[in-house]
């Protein structure tokens, strides 16, 4: 992940949230320009059923009336674009927030269905992490995952989130509860798995007795 300078906009001017690229990726704080595209996305009911706050439908006011809050609010939200060479495409979002009664920040996120299956949450969630745990004091992230969403899960997982308990968590689509499990990444754990990343495969040789 590299982190550069945000470019100069009205929203950006006011928020000390830079702009984090990836291989594929450029994630940036949400701007009123994005609204159209996220509440294309967004309106998608396998979506808003496996998230908590994502209403269904989602209109294009609910796309404005979250970009102000996000803005405004304490939690960091990025907006995620799949670079390309006709210009970035936006592709989902990819956020953190201290839900009540928590300390610890949780991920958050939703891709817009064409883009499932090509790595791209997994993507897009590092990058994140790794901002979580070089920019803010952040010292262990939470998740969590509906026990029917095995994607959600297997992005935790591959981001070195370890199951750490069940509960219930509400979704407002569905105005109901459900139960999810809960994950958590502490900083140690995230440090250690950066550094084996970095290292090559041992080298190999039959022994002979
Ligand atoms: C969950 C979601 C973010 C995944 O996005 P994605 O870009 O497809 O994710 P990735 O490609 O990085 O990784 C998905 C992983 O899940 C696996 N997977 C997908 N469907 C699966 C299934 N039904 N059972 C088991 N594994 C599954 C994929 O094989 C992949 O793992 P792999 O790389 O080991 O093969 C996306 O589907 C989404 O936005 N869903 C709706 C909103 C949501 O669930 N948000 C999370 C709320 S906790």
């Amino acid at each position: 992940m590299t982190i550069v300078e945000p470019p100069p906009g009205p929203l950006l001017r006011e928020s000390c949230i830079p702009v984090l690229e990836t291989a594929r990726l450029v994630l940036r704080v949400p701007q009123i320009e994005d609204a159209a595209a996220i509440a294309e996305h967004a309106n998608n009911r396998k979506i808003a059923e496996m998230t908590a706050n994502l209403p269904y439908p989602y209109r294009p006011a609910d796309g404005r009336a979250f970009i102000e809050q996000a803005s405004a609010s304490a939690g960091t939200h990025f907006a995620v674009f799949h670079k390309r060479e006709q210009g970035p495409e936006f592709i989902g979002m990819c956020g953190l927030a201290v839900r009540a009664g928590e300390t610890a920040p949780e991920l958050g996120y939703w891709f817009g269905e064409p883009f499932w299956g090509r790595g791209l949450a997994t993507e897009a969630t590092r990058a994140v992490i790794d901002y979580a745990f070089t920019e803010t004091d952040a010292d262990r992230l939470l998740g969590a995952a509906r026990v029917v969403n095995p994607a959600s899960r297997r992005v935790l997982e591959k981001c070195g989130f370890q199951w750490c308990g069940a509960g219930l968590c509400r979704v407002k689509a569905l105005g109901a509860s459900v139960p999810v499990d809960r994950f958590q990444l502490d900083k140690s754990t995230w440090a250690s798995l950066r550094a084996w990343g970095s290292t090559a495969l041992p080298r190999m040789s039959m022994a002979h007795h």
